[in-house]
């Protein structure tokens, strides 16, 4: 298969462009280092060294044999993507080419208005580009359960039959979300389901849970070919910040009161259902929507098990309630459907004390970058009174 992997630099995009190089595929990747220029700005920088794309490519190729096109640019640049597309001619686009970042979006004008533009224009660039030069070619996009938010009902797999005054309808499921960044992907959802309405896409939704982990086959052959792993308030999600305070002796804060529940995934699960995606591509004018999550967990129960493993290995996890930063629900309803990957033929790796194990071991080992005044949140959704 011929694929391009729209931020091929990133925590996902890598190890998805080695996963698939390794088993054969034609592989491109165009990233614009995006994520490391906000990384820089915000002092928000990753705690293992990453070398760049030319050079992760070349290590790669020199420990496995295989290729990797590397095109560093922007998606968001039209005519830059259009040449990408004219040379690559994708079967399959993985788009993952966002700023992923909820804090980052929600800390003023400019921050905001980036990731707006550049979340819309990507994937509006996607779009034609697909529909200019490759109109056969399936996209597989990464959504996230966040569009959804935490609503008082189940989740359905993306879509929800509503009976109204004796008739009914399916409609895509209703999404509220809870972050400017999360609000893009919900408008990202809604323009792929127009142009699959109306021109006839091939499109996979993933609506994917936080992601752990930074093992993958390819990693463990050579450390610096690791995804980026960030631990800060802007780029960290709450596993990696868990991590690295528990190796680090600093209580593991949990926002508010912590029944923040959310579905989580192992990043092999991802590379897993990345490719399910793109082996069984949908037919034109389809928008599949699947949840990607293997098992849901609230942020308190998060912090008990890293404080369990981080205490069975003599570190002495404490853990430390604070005053929530976001507006967000900290005890809610969850239940979200997630059969789609799993009857697909998804083999999950579940977060069991060896992976948090593990995890521990793989943190500690860069102890000394710690930075902890990058941990405590620096940016609040709304005005404290
Ligand atoms: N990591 C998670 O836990 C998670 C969970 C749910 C959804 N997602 C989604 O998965 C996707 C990938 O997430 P990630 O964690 O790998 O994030 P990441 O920031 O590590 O990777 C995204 C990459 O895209 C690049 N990029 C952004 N805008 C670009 C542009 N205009 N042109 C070229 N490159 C651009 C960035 O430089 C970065 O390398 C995102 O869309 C995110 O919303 C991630």
């Amino acid at each position: 298969m011929r694929v391009l992997i729209l931020g091929g630099d990133g925590y996902l995009g890598w190890p998805t462009a080695m996963d698939f190089a390794a088993k054969g595929h034609d592989v491109w990747v165009m990233d614009n280092y995006m994520r490391r220029n906000i990384a820089r700005e915000t002092c928000s920088e990753a705690l293992m060294p990453n070398p760049n794309l030319h050079d992760r490519a070349e290590i790669f190729h020199a420990l496995t044999g295989g290729k990797i096109h590397v095109v560093v640019g922007n998606c968001a640049d039209y005519r830059l993507l259009s040449k990408v597309f004219v040379e690559c001619q994708p079967e399959t686009v993985i788009h993952y080419a966002e700023q992923p970042s909820a804090p980052y979006s929600m800390r003023g004008f400019d921050e905001a208005r980036l990731t707006f533009n550049n979340n819309l224009n990507a994937t509006f660039n996607l779009i034609w580009a697909v529909m200019e030069h490759a109109p056969s070619c399936h996209i597989v996009k990464l959504g996230t359960m966040g569009e959804y938010g935490t609503p008082n009902i189940d989740i359905e797999e993306g879509w929800l039959e509503v009976e109204h005054n004796g008739r009914k309808d399916k409609f895509l499921f209703p999404r509220q979300a809870g972050s400017l960044y999360h609000t893009t992907k919900v408008l990202d959802t809604d323009l792929l389901w127009f142009y699959v309405r109306t021109h006839g896409l091939r499109v996979t939704d993933l609506m994917q849970g936080p992601v752990y982990g930074l093992a993958s086959e390819q990693s463990e052959m050579d450390e610096r070919l690791l995804p980026n792993f960030h631990y800060d308030d802007i780029f960290g999600t709450v596993v990696n910040r868990f991590l690295v305070q528990a190796v680090a002796s600093v209580p593991l804060t949990i926002y508010g009161k912590g029944g923040q529940t959310r579905g989580y995934l192992n990043l092999k699960d991802t590379l897993q259902c990345v490719e399910l995606a793109m082996n069984t591509p949908v037919e034109p004018g389809k928008l599949r929507i699947l949840n990607q999550f293997t098992e849901q967990f609230s942020v308190k129960q998060l912090a008990e098990k890293v404080q369990r493993v981080g205490n069975a290995m003599g570190l002495n996890v404490q853990i430390k309630n604070i005053d929530n930063p976001r507006k967000e629900l900290e005890e809610h309803y969850y239940n979200a459907k997630h059969y789609g990957l799993l009857e697909m033929g998804l083999k999950p790796h579940y977060m069991t004390e060896e992976v948090i194990a593990e995890m521990l071991e793989m943190v500690a080992r860069y102890k000394s970058g710690i930075d902890r005044n990058k941990i405590e949140p620096r940016v609040r959704w709304k005005q404290q009174s």
